[in-house]
């Protein structure tokens, strides 16, 4: 879970690789280094810390001419982070720089046999072993760096994307993948690599995506060839054009990408919309599902397998499925449906939500599924990603980049296209009448303006947000389809802000979390017009009994929940079942403010990464 960079080409490579790494941090943020190469002799600065601190240790210390360069920003797994344990890694010889993403997990042995074999190590990683494995290899085979790699990598076990590079060989880099992600991006006459494309989108918008067990030699002047790992068979490699533009990865304005991307959502509802919901011609279409449809209608379950926010999207799902399709629906966290011995059949749908389409608990859990007969669909926002490719179809919520940590559009999105899905089996099924129908998909076609709506309290929000900055703990409570919005909301506060949160279904409350409740604890209660507006109401009470404090999201011209709360956020009135695409908002913002207000990194929290290719 780690950012990589390189390129080869005619330009300076440092501006090029630091602006990458920047752009790469998401990713990973322990510790940065970069590697340059003129020709002649090799730089590598690297350190612990951001790449800010390696910017700045490197105009204190390092030359950096050189038209060759690579960089990692890394998320530790082997080995604390520290100056030493941070990429680039030399070989013993210090011809071979390596680069990495991802864990070696044969790493153990392999250093073990090096060692007796006279090889030293100055690093806990195991890409220091790596690197040394494969100068081992040209060293005992009489093999050129491209092929060492590939004799190196089929004897590790593990996930893997590296860039190597050997002083021996100015005008070559040597990629390869399995289970991270690599992009390719080719330029006239140079040559760029990354983790994905926001590095090099203002140079080119042609990108190869290497495919898990392939490998690229590239040259300077030469191109890029392609081979299987396994068994060396060129690929023919299939060139992409980038939708990607250079603004959707800048703040526009913003002080942080997590609020830029809270004030996207409403656009970003709509380009999830685009092509797909008519709703004045009363028509619902998702181009993934079109071919696919039978399956959905026809399965005795869809299961839902997600981590994190992606999971959140997935419970809500679940109850507009129900709700509407009439299908059974079970949630489950991707890393524990991996792990046990899940009751799968072909008569299963299997639908993976994954913003970053690479965290690696919910490839394997599509794999297993897959490997049981089920048909998988994938609900991704990165076009191309590892996810997107594994599932048998999908749709893309075409949120555009999301890079704070803290997943917000992606999650609105998700639960958009989830949405249009499950309207979509409703009305071929039959279990929506054509009224209601028409109905939703008004009622949709109006979510973008109802959450600009619930943007406005953003001022009211930062001044509650200003009052409970100090609390230690908060309680989130809502019920049906609230309930994983309250889920959501103490997600995104414990870990932006490392406040202490939990959420809960409200009725759940007097089963234990009540004994919580006193005058220190806020506890934000999602209170809007429902079927469950009546219960929420007494939970109010019991909570106001207790002397808790309460700060309630309600239905614009709410007077009940008013005259109880201490404090209240309206957003517009929404029919139940499209209400978390509007109540989520202000617990985005509440959790925003605070953050800021204790001065924690909003976009970069610590411990945490953007998209977990770790299990
Ligand atoms: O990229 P994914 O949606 O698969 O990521 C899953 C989780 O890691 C992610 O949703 C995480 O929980 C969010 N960063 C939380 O805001």
């Amino acid at each position: 879970m780690c950012g990589i960079v390189g390129y080869i080409g005619h330009r300076e490579a440092y501006p090029i690789v630091l602006k990458g790494l920047k752009r790469l941090e998401y990713r990973g943020y322990d510790s940065a280094g970069i590697a340059i190469y003129d020709g002649k002799e090799i730089q590598l600065c690297k350190t612990k810390g951001k790449v800010v601190d390696l910017e700045q240790k490197i105009k204190e210390e390092t030359p950096t001419s050189g038209t060759l360069a690579i960089g990692h920003t890394r998320w530790a797994t082997h080995g604390i982070p520290n100056d030493i344990n941070s990429h680039p890694h030399y070989s013993n010889s210090g011809n071979l720089v390596i680069i990495h993403n991802g864990i070696i997990e044969n790493y153990d042995s392999i250093k073990k046999e090096l060692i007796k074999r006279g090889y030293h190590f100055h690093s806990d990683t195991d890409t220091e072993v790596l690197v040394n494995l494969i100068e081992d290899v040209i060293k005992k085979e009489k093999v050129k760096l491209g092929k060492a790699v590939q004799i190196a990598l089929n004897q590790v076990v593990g996930a893997y994307a590296i860039v190597v590079f050997d002083k021996a060989k100015p005008n070559e880099l040597v990629v390869a993948k399995l289970g991270s992600p690599l992009a390719i991006g080719l330029g006239e006459n140079e040559f760029f690599v990354a983790s994905d494309a926001s590095p090099f989108i203002e140079y080119t918008n042609n990108a190869i995506y290497l495919e898990d067990e392939e490998m690229a030699v590239i040259r300077r002047h030469k191109g890029v060839k392609i081979r299987k790992i396994k068994d060396d068979s060129l690929v023919e490699p299939y060139i992409q054009e980038l939708q990607l533009n250079l603004e959707q990865i800048e703040k526009g304005g913003f002080d942080h990408f997590m609020m830029k991307e809270i004030y996207e959502q409403p656009s970003a509802i709509k380009d999830t919309f685009r092509g797909r919901l008519l709703a004045d011609q009363g028509i619902i279409k998702v181009g993934g599902l079109e071919d696919h449809i039978q399956k959905f209608v026809n399965a005795n379950r869809i299961v839902i397998v997600g981590c994190g926010t992606s999971w959140h999207a997935g419970l809500v799902a679940e109850y507009i499925f129900e709700d509407l399709a009439r299908i059974p629906v079970e949630v489950e966290y991707a890393s524990e449906f991996r792990y046990r011995n899940p009751i799968i059949t072909e008569k299963d749908v299997v639908i993976a939500i994954s913003q970053s389409g690479e965290t690696a608990d919910t490839l394997a859990a599509i794999k297993l599924a897959k490997s049981k007969g089920a048909f998988v669909y994938g609900v991704c926002n990165v076009v191309g990603s590892t996810i997107s490719r594994e599932t048998h179809s999908g749709t893309y919520t075409h949120a555009g980049p999301e890079i704070g940590v803290a997943s917000t559009k992606a999650f609105t999105t998700q639960i958009t296209v989830l949405t249009l899905i499950a309207l979509k089996l409703a009305s071929v099924k039959g279990t929506i009448s054509f009224r209601d129908y028409n109905i939703y998909l008004r009622e949709l076609d109006l979510i973008p303006k109802r959450v600009e709506i619930a943007l406005k309290s953003n001022d009211h929000i930062k001044s509650i947000a200003k009052i409970f900055k100090d609390a230690k703990n908060f309680l989130y409570l809502g019920r049906g389809y609230n309930f994983p919005v309250a889920l959501e909301g103490a997600l995104k506060l414990k870990e932006i802000s490392y406040i202490h949160a939990e959420g809960y279904p409200a009725a759940e409350m007097k089963h234990g979390p009540i004994a919580l409740i006193d005058e220190e604890m806020p506890v934000v209660v999602i209170a809007v017009n429902s079927n469950h507006y009546d219960k929420v109401v007494s939970n109010i009470q019991e909570i106001k009994s207790r002397k808790g404090i309460i700060i309630a999201v309600v239905t614009k011209g709410d007077t009940t929940v008013r005259n109880m709360a201490d404090y209240v956020i309206e957003v517009p009135e929404t029919p139940e079942s499209l209400t978390p695409l509007v109540t989520t908002i202000p617990l985005q913002l509440l959790s925003y403010h605070i953050a800021v207000l204790l001065d924690r990194n909003v976009d970069q929290p610590r411990n945490l990464a953007k998209s977990v290719t770790v299990e």
